[in-house]
């Protein structure tokens, strides 16, 4: 997975926010350069006080809220750059949570995402299928079988670039599609 996030998190520029950020592994990948300032909600005290990172080191100005993607607390408008990496499989309202994106992202803003969703096998998606209800109960919410490009685009966003495909791993878990997306 530390690939796939460098496919994705160095591309983060401006002002910046990391929706879900769990233990903060994606800290290591922004690019000094072009972070002015990141801002991290996570609904999970317990999951990011398993960061190892001092963020007090981070090259950028950071700060933290304990937050659900359903209810950013910020002002509209807010962000050059919002980031998702394997969040929305686990977010309970994706259409309200990218209408929260919307609304404070910048219209110049972009949606960088990579999220394990529906793989494209007939045979693969049965299993995805099968399995869920008893994945979304053991993994914390997580979802196999999400359509994650068409959540995207059903909720307001056009890509500017969508890559897809199987990570090594258990292929039910490791269909990827990653990328960028504007508000359309
Ligand atoms: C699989 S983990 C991924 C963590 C991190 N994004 C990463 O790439 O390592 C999913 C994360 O989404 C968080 N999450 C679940 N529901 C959420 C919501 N409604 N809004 C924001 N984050 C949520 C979970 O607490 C968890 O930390």
């Amino acid at each position: 997975m530390s690939i796939q996030r460098q496919k994705v998190v160095p591309f983060a520029e401006g002002n910046v926010l990391e929706i879900g950020i769990g233990s903060g592994l994606n800290l290591p990948y922004y690019s000094k350069d072009k972070v002015k300032h990141l801002t991290a909600i996570e609904p999970s005290l317990e999951t990011w006080n398993r960061n190892i990172i001092n963020t007090n080191d981070l090259p950028f100005d950071f700060e933290f809220a304990q937050a659900f993607a359903e209810n950013i607390p910020t002002e509209p408008n807010s962000f050059d750059t919002v980031i998702l990496t394997y969040t929305l499989c686990t977010i309970q309202d994706t259409f309200k949570s990218l209408e929260e994106i919307r609304r404070v992202l910048k219209p110049t803003g972009k949606l960088i995402f990579c999220e394990h969703g529906k793989a494209p096998d007939e045979a693969i998606l049965k299993w995805q299928n099968r399995i869920n209800p008893f994945w979304k109960m053991v993994g914390g919410g997580c979802n196999l079988n999400k359509d994650i490009p068409k959540l995207i685009e059903g909720n307001g966003f056009q890509f500017k670039k969508i890559d897809s495909m199987y990570i090594p791993g258990w292929k039910p878990a490791s269909f990827n599609y990653w990328g960028a997306a504007e508000i359309r």
